[in-house]
């Protein structure tokens, strides 16, 4: 399945993809981080930016965001964060991906993770750092699918524990 970059021809298509997330009364699109209130282009370019470095603000790493294309339709995204921090060491990890809820179930994110690991195995990450709640058995799933190991569960106050994976991407 194509992963692509974020173009100025996805403007209704970016549209529609939320708008599966809002039905759904899913706020968070973990992966998705441009700020809904810029224009289109505006987000092209400062997402385009991000994997350049540039642009970064508190705290944030330089990362490539791309989204699985099917037919014209955006159903999934991917991030891929080229370094940790301490924070993305706790919860975040090298890789956040979200499926549209309307396309789940088909292999789209088993598609996308694969994806973000290669992106990672071309930045020179061997092993990338995963994190998923511990009651998130979808991405359990196919974070294991991809060879990927718990090597961690933390209890977090109010959510649910999290789990870190380190996961092969060669
Ligand atoms: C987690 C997520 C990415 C999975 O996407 P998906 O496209 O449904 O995944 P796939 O179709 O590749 O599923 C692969 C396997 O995972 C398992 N799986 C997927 N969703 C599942 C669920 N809700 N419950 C249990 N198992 C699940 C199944 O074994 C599935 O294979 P099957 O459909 O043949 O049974 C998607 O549910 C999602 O976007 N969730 C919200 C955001 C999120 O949690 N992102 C991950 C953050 S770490």
């Amino acid at each position: 399945m194509p992963l692509v970059a974020l173009g100025l021809h996805h403007e209704q298509a970016l549209r529609a993809f939320e708008a599966d997330f809002d039905a759904a009364g899913e706020a968070h699109m973990p992966g998705w981080f441009a700020d809904l209130a810029w224009s289109h282009a505006r987000r092209v370019e400062v997402v385009s930016g991000w994997e350049r470095g540039e642009g970064l603000e508190g705290g944030q790493v330089a990362c490539t965001t791309r989204f699985l294309e099917v037919e014209g339709e955006l159903t999934g995204v991917v991030n891929v964060r080229h370094e940790l921090t301490a924070c993305l060491r706790f919860v975040g990890g090298h890789v956040g991906y979200a499926v549209r809820p309307s396309a789940r179930r088909r292999g789209h994110g088993t598609a996308l993770l694969r994806g973000g690991l290669d992106v990672c195995a071309r930045l020179g990450i061997e092993r990338a750092l995963v994190t998923c709640d511990a009651t998130n058995d979808g991405s359990i799933a196919v974070i294991r699918r991809h060879g990927g190991r718990a090597f961690e569960r933390e209890a977090r106050a109010g959510k649910p524990d999290v789990l870190r994976f380190w996961v092969p991407t060669q």
